[in-house]
């Protein structure tokens, strides 16, 4: 699997790693039933299910779902904007490395978490360090034999406040983790 932008080229071994101490900081966060939005090989939903977080991976590749299920994880070949089990139950949705760009809108990805998750649910995102230009944009998706293109956005630390809330969330904590960025976001009370 690979995602192509004129910016960025990224492969399904970068995203086959096991879960790192770096990972842990942002898999910490993901608190009460989980949601791994666009899980890839499943590195984190794996990891979770270790830690006996109750976690679904869901994503629209179907050898990243088959490999999410090979390391143990439990994964639906889902896209997020379909309906999903346990709409509006799920206590954290996670978009991990990056997949806060999925669909290209990353408001309307925000807004349709916020029906996804419980209404004091929390997003973990993982955003672009400071500096980073906002892009929306096309990406290619490959793996093994499949390829699909779809839209894919890329959302940096300066403009992760303002996507946020336009969503109706705001971010309760922001956290450097080595060279990544992560962010929680919550319905401000
Ligand atoms: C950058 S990879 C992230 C992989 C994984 N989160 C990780 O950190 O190891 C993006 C993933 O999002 C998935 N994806 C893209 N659009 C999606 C959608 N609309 N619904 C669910 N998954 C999607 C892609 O298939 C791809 O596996």
């Amino acid at each position: 699997m690979s995602i192509d932008l004129p910016l960025h080229r990224l492969h399904l071994d970068h995203w086959d790693r096991p879960a790192d101490e770096d990972d842990g900081v942002l898999l910490a966060r993901c608190v009460g039933p989980t949601l791994d939005v666009g899980c890839g090989p499943g590195r984190l939903t794996a990891a979770l299910a270790e830690r006996g977080v109750v976690v679904l991976g869901i994503d629209v590749v179907h050898g990243a779902v088959d490999r999410t299920r090979d390391r143990g994880g439990a994964a639906l070949r889902r896209d997020v904007f379909d309906t999903l089990p346990g709409e509006g139950r799920w206590e954290t949705a996670l978009l991990a490395d990056g997949n806060v760009g999925i669909g290209g809108d990353p408001v309307a990805l925000l807004e349709r978490l916020r029906e996804v998750l419980d209404p004091r649910g929390r997003v973990v995102a993982e955003v672009a360090a400071p500096g980073t230009p906002h892009v929306d944009d096309w990406a290619t998706l490959e793996c093994g034999g499949e390829q699909q293109v779809i839209r894919w956005s890329v959302v940096g630390t300066e403009d992760i406040d303002r996507v946020a809330l336009e969503a109706g969330l705001a971010v309760i904590e922001r956290v450097q983790l080595g060279e990544r960025w992560c962010v929680v976001l919550e319905e401000p009370t």
